[in-house]
């Protein structure tokens, strides 16, 4: 069959897919020249059919498997042009991609949470949208006491479903209420977060963010509030030489109330905190307030105050991080701009620990 050779060497020889269909049709198609020769078979006599019929079925099945054959050479052909044109060359240097990094701010909480893990306490939270019985009068503040006009407090409209006003929290404080009620005691934990205080200049803005501390449990005195500042103070700032000053002073949810002063020395003009805060060149610098826990405070978190004492501490982690770091405008952590970014982040696999630092830079 001339057609057959022909065709076979024209499958042979295409160069494409489509031109392999083109023959594909030509011969297998409707109109096609195998088909043609199949459809005479109906037409012949039985021993026509039985000398001519083997042969027409042989080319049917010749040009499929042609065709099939040229079709896997020609789609593997393909594969591996694409192969070699996709190939990526893995010893080049990466792209100069751009990388986030780690805000001050969290990475400071991140080392306040690795310090005070080391000491047993657990970290605890409360919502940003608080009631005035939590952020206030829980904490022994009723109504009418003049603590509350000093928080510049952002208040919303209107009232909970218990006729509390809501307001954006002005203090991580109420964290306290909320632990002892939800745990009961003993208890040892800090609540780190955001609170809001209408406020703003180079050294407040209307957001900031505090840490909590709060230890609840039998026998608990002053001595201990003063060894556990001591020993996270040290751990923080890395340094063995934190001196405290303790000066007595008034928060209505402690009892005695203490502000916490860390000793500081001027080194070329600036504050490097550590060493007597008396000796020439020295100074103090308040860090923390703090105090043994008011009994009203303890009652309003469903614990008796004959039976459980506890200390209670609270500051500013955007102060720590700014007396750590050495950066001196508060405003610049809330703007958003990766120059101040890249220069004060963290690298996110900075991750503090108390064995490799928790605030080493690299
Ligand atoms: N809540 C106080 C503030 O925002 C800080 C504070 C002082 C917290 C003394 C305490 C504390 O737990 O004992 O100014």
């Amino acid at each position: 069959m001339e057609q057959l050779d022909q065709t076979l060497a024209a499958i042979a020889a295409a160069e494409t897919p489509d031109a392999v269909e083109t023959l594909r049709v030509a011969a297998l198609g409707k109109q096609g020249w195998v088909s043609a020769l199949l459809k005479t078979l109906g037409s012949m006599s039985p021993e026509e059919r039985q000398t001519r019929g083997p042969a027409i079925q042989a080319a049917r099945e010749a040009v499929t498997a042609a065709i099939a054959t040229r079709k896997g050479a020609l789609e593997s052909a393909a594969l591996e042009a694409r192969l070699a044109a996709e190939r990526i060359d893995l010893s080049l240097p990466a792209p100069d991609a751009p990388r986030g990094s780690v805000h001050p701010v969290s990475q400071v909480m991140d080392e306040l949470a690795e310090i005070f893990a080391d000491l047993g306490f657990a970290v605890a939270s409360g919502p940003e949208i608080e009631d005035d019985w939590h952020n206030f009068t829980a904490l022994n503040m009723p109504e009418t006491h003049p603590a509350r006009a000093m928080h510049d407090t952002f208040y919303f409209p209107d009232h909970d479903d218990a006729g509390r006003s809501m307001l954006l929290r002005t203090h991580t404080s109420p964290v306290q209420i909320r632990t002892m009620l939800a745990q009961g005691a003993p208890l040892r934990i800090i609540a780190p977060g955001r609170v809001y205080r209408s406020d703003s200049d180079a050294t407040h803005t209307p957001m900031f963010h505090q840490i909590e501390g709060l230890v609840i449990d039998k026998g608990i005195h002053l001595g201990h509030l003063k060894w556990t500042l001591e020993t996270f103070l040290k751990a923080f700032f890395e340094r063995e030489d934190i001196v405290l000053r303790l000066r007595p002073s008034y928060f209505p949810f402690t009892e005695p109330s203490v502000e916490v002063d860390v000793g500081f020395t001027l080194v070329a003009g600036k504050r490097v905190v550590g060493g007597d805060g008396d000796a020439p060149g020295g100074g103090w610098m308040e860090v923390l307030g703090s105090g043994m826990v008011n009994r009203h405070v303890i009652a309003a978190g469903g614990l008796d105050p004959d039976e459980w004492q506890g200390f209670a501490f609270g500051t500013g982690v955007d102060r720590l991080a700014m007396l750590k770091y050495g950066m001196d405008d508060l405003r610049a952590f809330f703007d958003g701009d990766h120059r101040w970014l890249s220069h004060y982040g963290f690298a996110a696999l900075d991750v503090p620990t108390l064995s490799g630092g928790v605030g080493v830079r690299p």
